[in-house]
């Protein structure tokens, strides 16, 4: 419809519109110029590969040792590696609902089976640790956690993050913490699944990358942190997969990490200005109920007061898209029926004009 001319306002995808910072751009292009333009080591630089561990030190509290870090082309390459190392065909992984679509298709792809825990806005979608003890089978082989999420924007407070180590501690199970949204946080603290002890950090892989927060998502980089035997797995698969993650983006992603906290900070800030506008918006259409999401850049208000037999959130979204001019994702995607999942992380003049549109169509 954009290729057409037809104005259309994205509210569906998930990257940061600010550009790269400066100094990282000029990172890499000194990189290149350096003539660090071959293959590097599988598993990243050496000087990269270290400064993630301080960071995981530093900041997510993991006793990290930089042999214990692959650096990949982006956290979605570090997931689907973690799940082909970890997963044989039949294994059961546990997701909580609503998730990011990538780790249904993913676990899917190493030959195992999703099983499903459903959490609510109710509970600000945190599992119920009941729900989780109940889905748990002799063929439960690890639980994926995402806080804050993709696509509900909720953040598990330190006690459901404990209760979920616990139980994987119980049953011998790994856990993989998608962590990429680790510097949005609005509300609430910050718990990293690793951070909470040592024998729970020999279970997890925790996961993360440079797209969200440095707005790097077209240089793909991230890594994966994971006791020795799964880094060398990790490592060894990567090296047939990718060889290596490109070398001068590294050099970008090493400059990320030197990144001023006041700058991080500002982002931050510019994120929740944009939430707070969009929950405001949201909650001016009748029937459209939406919570605060404590982190991330997405809201996933709950759109059913529109749905019917014969409408769907598929079909609310291609109605949205066709008659109102925005884009947005589907709730079902996500395993979240129901719910539409809006991103802000657009200028604050199109998420007031996009739901407007919105509420003008709803209300026609
Ligand atoms: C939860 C989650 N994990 C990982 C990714 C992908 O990150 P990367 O760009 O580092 O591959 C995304 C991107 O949307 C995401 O939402």
């Amino acid at each position: 419809m954009k290729a057409s001319g037809i104005d259309v306002i994205t509210l569906s995808v998930g990257e940061p519109d600010f550009n790269t910072p400066d100094p990282i751009c000029e990172a890499a292009i000194a990189a290149i110029r350096k003539g660090h333009t071959k293959y590097t080591a599988s598993a990243g630089i050496p000087e990269l590969r270290a400064a993630i561990a301080e960071h995981l030190r530093s900041f997510n509290g993991i006793a990290a040792d930089p042999s214990e870090v692959i650096v990949s082309c982006g956290a979605k390459q570090s997931v689907y590696q973690t799940l082909q190392v970890l997963i044989n065909p039949g294994d059961e992984v546990i997701l909580f609902a609503p998730y990011w679509m990538t780790y249904r298709d993913q676990v899917n792809l190493a030959g195992g089976t999703v099983v499903e825990v459903a959490t609510s806005a109710a509970n600000g979608f945190a599992p119920s640790i009941d729900d989780l003890r109940a889905a748990i089978t002799d063929r439960t082989r690890a639980i994926i956690v995402n806080s804050p999420s993709n696509p509900t924007g909720g953040v598990y407070s330190r006690q459901v993050m404990k209760e979920i180590a616990a139980v994987a501690l119980r049953h011998g199970l790994w856990v993989i913490s998608d962590e990429i949204y680790e510097h949005l946080i609005y509300e609430g603290e910050r718990t990293s699944m690793a951070a909470l002890g040592k024998e729970i950090a020999e279970q997890t892989i925790t996961i993360s990358g440079f797209s969200k927060t440095y707005s790097m998502t077209g240089w793909r980089v991230g890594y994966a942190h994971a006791p020795k035997p799964v880094a060398t797995a990790l490592s060894n698969l990567q090296d047939q997969v990718t060889s290596n993650p490109t070398s001068f983006a590294q050099y970008g992603a090493l400059q990320a990490l030197q990144t001023p906290a006041e700058e991080i900070a500002a982002m931050r800030e510019s994120f929740r200005v944009r939430r707070d506008l969009m929950v405001k918006a949201l909650r001016q259409i009748p029937g459209v109920s939406v919570d605060v999401p404590a982190g991330a850049f997405y809201a996933f208000p709950d759109f059913s007061a529109f749905l019917s037999e014969s409408c769907d959130d598929v079909q609310l979204v291609n109605k949205l898209l066709e008659e109102a001019g925005v884009a947005t994702v589907p709730g079902s995607v996500f395993s979240g029926p129901g719910h539409i999942r809006l991103s802000y992380a657009v200028s604050p003049d199109e998420i007031e004009r996009g739901v407007a549109r919105i509420g003008e169509a709803l209300t026609r």
